[in-house]
């Protein structure tokens, strides 16, 4: 099992490139396979899970290539299977896109219900909601989400929760079902936004991606495209939010800073500087920082995916703040994580009280889900001594060459696998 060893107490300075958007990503991965000709599709992040999403379409009989570690070619006319399962896929949440896909094009799909982080319950009630209310047949048994139809009709959905991923899903359906669909409620996630223009990139036709209430036409065919992911908005803010917790200075580029808003207020609410470009966002925290109030909420709200990375960052800043989680209902698990290390936090229900402490200091940590294990990382740059991160195979779902990054803004980490490596980097940097 690989770890990250980490001497913390570097300010963390210099420049890094954002990828792209793993959770567009997924998405657009998956929509892929609804054409019969070759899409290419770049800055695609290399991480874990797109790695697995692509082995599924691949499994399925998609021809699948990969010109360089950040492009791919995706061409559907070969699939000659719907039923996607394998050990690997049931373990990513972003696998469900595979149905909202297969179903729209073959009017049939078998997929491994969703996995993923464990940050609460996670139902796909709405996901399905939207598949029936097009004319599909769905049910769950032995694990497999089956949907079906003879036609898919364009139809009027109302989504109780803005759920990124059954906006997405019941989007990809509805692109290749007969007539109209409006979905209102939608989320208006950058991501939804990406998905949507890739998909009308091939011939659909969606208006209002990024708005509450989005309209498809379905069209019969799609076709090949070219297209460039998005950046990774919450790669980018937890870049920024090291340079908060180490008082660094990181300038993150390739990003969209009007997607960072929402991180980028909350900065400057707590004392950092926050510089910004056309296609970068500066970050500099000089002094200690001050307590705020952070409520995750949907886009543009404070995202639920930095949540935890914010708390690592007000753990250390004078006075009492508090983070209510709004989105997921078992969000802090790291909680006890970040106790070890000195910070104080209490929780109620979806409230952490956070009082500020002076310094954190180094232990062994679990890395317990993607942005827990960033959070960790991040607090252990900033926290005095030596910290092991287990579990960092949660850690890479999602951040491509994340130990390398932070390498070269000075952050002292590094990727072990043995205690005689821990034992080996302890003594070079003591
Ligand atoms: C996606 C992201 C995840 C992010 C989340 C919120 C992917 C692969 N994952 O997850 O990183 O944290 O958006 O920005 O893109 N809900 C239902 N029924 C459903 C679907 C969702 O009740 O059928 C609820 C969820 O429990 C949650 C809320 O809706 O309370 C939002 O979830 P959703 O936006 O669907 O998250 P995901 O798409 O799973």
């Amino acid at each position: 099992m690989e770890q990250y060893v980490i001497k913390g107490g570097n300010p963390l300075v210099g420049e890094v490139e954002i990828g792209g958007a793993k959770n567009a990503a997924l998405a657009i991965l998956s929509a892929a396979v609804m054409a019969d000709e070759t899409i290419t599709i770049e800055n695609v992040p290399n991480v874990r899970d797109v790695n697995v999403l692509l082995n599924a379409i691949q499994e399925i009989g998609a021809m699948v290539e990969r010109p360089d570690a950040h492009t791919v070619k995706i061409n559907g006319s070969f699939i000659r299977d719907m039923n996607v399962d394998n050990e690997y896929i049931r373990k990513i949440r972003a696998s469900y896109y595979l149905i909202g896909a297969l179903l729209g094009k073959y009017k049939r799909a078998e997929v491994a219900l969703p996995g993923g982080c464990d940050i609460g319950s996670r139902p796909i009630d709405l996901h399905i909601k939207g598949f029936k209310a097009l004319g599909a047949a769905v049910d769950i048994r032995h694990g497999l989400v089956r949907a079906s139809a003879d036609r898919l009709r364009g139809t009027h959905i109302y989504l109780d929760k803005s759920s990124v991923g059954a906006s997405i899903n019941i989007m990809m359906a509805a692109a290749m079902a007969e007539g109209k669909t409006i979905i209102e409620n939608a989320a208006k996630e950058p991501h939804v936004v990406d998905v949507a223009n890739f998909l009308n990139s091939m011939g659909a036709n969606i208006r209002g991606a990024g708005t509450d209430v989005i309209r498809i036409v379905g069209v019969e065919r799609l076709h090949k495209t070219e297209y460039s992911i998005i950046p990774d908005q919450i790669e980018a803010g937890t870049f920024m939010l090291a340079a908060a917790a180490t008082k660094g200075d990181i300038t993150v580029r390739n990003v969209i800073p009007k997607h960072l808003e929402a991180t980028s207020a909350k900065l400057l609410e707590v004392g950092c500087e926050v510089e910004e470009f056309d296609d970068a966002v500066r970050v500099v925290a000089s002094r200690r920082l001050h307590h705020t109030q952070v409520t995750t909420l949907p886009y543009p709200g404070f995202p639920t995916d930095m949540q935890p990375q914010m708390a690592v960052v007000l753990g250390i800043s004078e006075g009492t703040s508090t983070v209510t989680e709004s989105i997921f209902e078992n969000r802090f698990k790291y909680v006890d994580e970040l106790t070890r290390m000195g910070a104080s936090i209490k929780v109620e229900g979806n409230i952490a009280i956070i009082t500020g402490v002076e310094q954190l200091t180094g232990a062994r940590l679990n890395a317990l889900d993607l942005r827990a294990g960033a959070a960790l990382v991040i607090a252990a740059l900033a926290a005095e001594g030596i910290s092991v991160v287990d579990d960092i195979y949660y850690i890479e779902r999602g951040y491509e060459e994340f130990e390398k990054k932070l390498s070269s803004l000075g952050a002292m980490i590094e990727k072990v696998s043995t205690e005689k490596e821990i034992q080996k980097f302890s003594l070079k940097v003591s």
